[in-house]
């Protein structure tokens, strides 16, 4: 086991720079918060945090395959019954994909139940002429463009612990009681997506699969077993506001290490990676799996430098590497950092972001992503781990199970002038449940190469 890391401890953070803090007006309510906080329930356990650990390390050889993915920014409003089912069912639909056709073992990862907290590159914003602070997450303020609603709650850290909390319960029921079984992979299909050319495709796979269990059933092998009926589904975040990670940080009784309890993994998001800052600082001390996303502006040594902080021991499976350097930026900039990365003898997860660095304005007004964009990144990802003896062993995905209209092109040719038909993110744009179960059978294509 890691040896505890060495003059940390949860608070350690704090007296390093904080980048991409709200500004709680309210101290004294923020502390209180805070203390509350830290002594409600974790949110997941030290045990199936290892667990995840152990199958990212297999992603690490290409023995497994990682697919992260979710909303950009979860909503308070959005956590309902329908809209959790839909979300997980279009991950088990892309991890049924993977397998089946891409021929590896899925570690299936959402940015969910607790994906409340953002970063954003200005302080402010102007709405109609006004400027009014920035929306930076469900946990921090209120989407709503107007200055009121922008003034940072303590009190919503506590409603999204409770909300991540109804979350994972009813990702824990559906994923542990049946609604998961392999012999329902059928029912999945959503019911806009079935009558599109991605939805026979799955009807197609599906059906498949359902032949080759009823074959083992007559054959006499049963199927009865946790892994037909049971999937494994772990939650994600980006571990951005310190004091909730820190409030939700425990000792295992059983191990003695520390382990962020808000999610199984959490990533450190391109702008507060500061070798010195207090992000780093606070996760290098917690044992979870962790992400780091790798935007065009890195500096090589800053990477080593950080990975070395965080990983001393170079544990396989403790590390991340989300990249996203944009359909254009990755062929100049993935490969170098392959290269250093490789030559420091660092065992990590390289997995693509093919969303963040391909978002433009549409000429009808919102931001939006092209589908083309996202595959050609993916593409590139692929073909120059391929080229560098690296292993393309995951991708991370904003995505929805709804039909929504945020990102232009897929087998629709989904149009910039229908991007305002189901425009919802309150944030970046998302693929809908077609274009997400496209992109799964382009990648399994790439996988099983
Ligand atoms: C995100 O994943 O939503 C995000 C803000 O990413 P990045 O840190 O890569 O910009
Ligand atoms: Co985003």
């Amino acid at each position: 086991m890691t040896e505890h890391a060495r003059d940390w401890n949860k608070s350690s953070w704090q007296n390093r720079p904080a980048l991409q803090q709200p500004n709680w007006p309210d101290k004294m309510k923020y502390d209180e918060v805070l203390s509350n906080l830290s002594t409600l329930p974790p949110l997941v356990f030290a045990g199936e945090i290892r667990a995840l650990k152990q199958m990212l390390a297999k992603a690490v050889t290409g023995d497994a395959f990682l697919l992260q993915g979710g909303d950009c920014s979860e909503e308070f409003t959005n956590c309902t019954a329908p809209r959790i089912r839909e979300t997980l069912k279009v991950l088990l639909q892309m991890a049924v994909i993977l397998t089946y056709a891409g021929g590896k073992p899925v570690v299936k990862v959402g940015r969910i139940a607790g994906q409340y907290a953002k970063p954003r590159s200005s302080d402010t914003e102007i709405v109609d002429g006004v400027e009014i602070p920035s929306y930076r997450g469900d946990m921090a303020n209120s989407a709503e463009p107007i200055p009121e609603a922008r003034i940072p709650d303590p009190e919503r850290m506590l409603k999204g612990y409770y909300l991540s909390a109804a979350t994972l319960n009813l990702l824990r029921a559906f994923t542990r009681g049946g609604f998961a079984a392999l012999h329902r992979v059928q029912a999945w299909n959503q019911e806009f997506v079935k009558q599109s050319p991605m939805g026979r495709s799955y009807e197609r796979l599906a059906r498949q699969i359902s032949q080759a269990l009823d074959f083992m059933e007559t054959i006499g092998i049963s199927t009865d077993i946790p892994q037909m009926n049971q999937a494994q589904f772990f939650t994600s975040h980006e571990a951005l506001f310190l004091g909730y990670e820190e409030s939700l940080t425990r000792e295992d009784s059983t191990t003695g290490g520390w382990y962020d309890c808000s999610a199984h993994m959490l990533w450190i998001g391109d702008r507060t990676r500061q070798i010195d800052g207090a992000h780093i600082e606070f996760l290098r001390g917690v044992l979870n799996p962790l992400g780091m996303k790798i935007g065009p502006k890195y500096e090589l040594a800053d990477i080593l430098a950080i990975i070395e902080r965080l990983n001393p021991d170079n544990e396989p499976g403790r590390m991340t590497l989300i990249t996203r350097f944009g359909a254009k930026g990755i062929e100049k900039f993935l490969p170098p950092l392959i290269r250093g990365v490789k030559k420091a003898g660092f065992h990590v997860v390289w997995s693509c972001d093919p969303m963040h660095a391909n978002t433009f304005t549409a000429a009808s007004g919102p931001k939006t992503r092209n589908f083309d964009d996202i595959l050609s990144e993916l593409r590139c990802f692929f073909e120059l781990h391929w080229s560098e003896g690296t292993v393309p062993g995951g991708v991370h995905f904003e995505l929805t199970g709804e039909n929504v209209t945020e990102c232009i092109g897929g087998a629709r040719q989904l149009a910039d002038e229908q991007l305002n038909l189901n425009y919802l993110t309150t944030c970046d744009p998302r693929l809908n449940a077609e274009q997400s179960l496209e992109m799964a059978f382009q990648i399994a294509e790439m996988i099983r190469r």
